[in-house]
């Protein structure tokens, strides 16, 4: 299966999929990694890992509508088959979530349908929860929305501070991500069978 991640920024989760998937953990082709900042330091992630990297950012595109034209044209000249946002801060549009049904997934820091949007962990713990954790569901047109694949829970003691609770999530992110990836690869290569 050909994957694609698409991130902004930091790129933990893309490093663990790399890493799983270099280890064969995940029985899948990395064939790209798109930025929409050329400046994100995933990019430097993935150069490391020897996979294609690209980036353009919306303000080189008259609207929001050419820029995703370009993402679809892209995805396709590199043929993916599964997409898999890993901290990729934008909505995906009407265009790609059709030339990829059920094929783009996400990791949310959050037990959907609680606290979606971009900052899960903070309204989580601002919330006073004792509970929150970490959600990867399919992309549909909402804002966090989409079917339920999987989640891994966090507890919140009283002694965390919100850094201490980023990092738990975090960890349970990136056990969580590699792992969901290599079953939805296996369920594919089972439906192809
Ligand atoms: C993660 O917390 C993920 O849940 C959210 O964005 C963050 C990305 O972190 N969607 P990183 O760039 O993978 O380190």
């Amino acid at each position: 299966m050909r994957i694609a991640v698409l991130a902004s920024g930091n790129g933990s989760n893309f490093e663990v999929i790399a890493q799983a998937i270099k280890d064969k953990e995940i029985d899948a082709e990395l064939v790209l990694l798109f930025s929409d900042h050329h400046d994100a330091y995933v990019l430097e992630r993935g150069k490391k890992f020897g996979v294609p990297c690209e980036s353009f950012e919306l303000k080189e595109f008259s609207d929001k509508k050419n820029y995703e034209a370009a993402l679809l044209e892209l995805l396709k000249r590199y043929k993916a088959e599964l997409v898999v946002l890993a901290g990729y801060m934008r909505i995906i549009g009407k265009e790609l979530l059709e030339a990829f049904p059920n094929r783009i997934v996400n990791i949310h820091p959050a037990l959907l349908p609680n606290f979606p949007g971009l900052h899960g962990i903070k309204d989580a713990y601002e919330a006073g929860v004792k509970e929150t954790g970490v959600t990867i569901h399919f992309v549909d047109s909402g804002v966090d929305t989409g079917p339920i694949i999987a989640q891994g829970k966090v507890q919140v003691a009283e002694s965390d501070r919100l850094e201490d609770l980023e990092k738990k999530i975090h960890q349970v992110e990136h056990q969580l991500y590699p792992q969901v990836l290599a079953e939805i690869v296996k369920e594919f290569h089972r439906d192809k069978e």
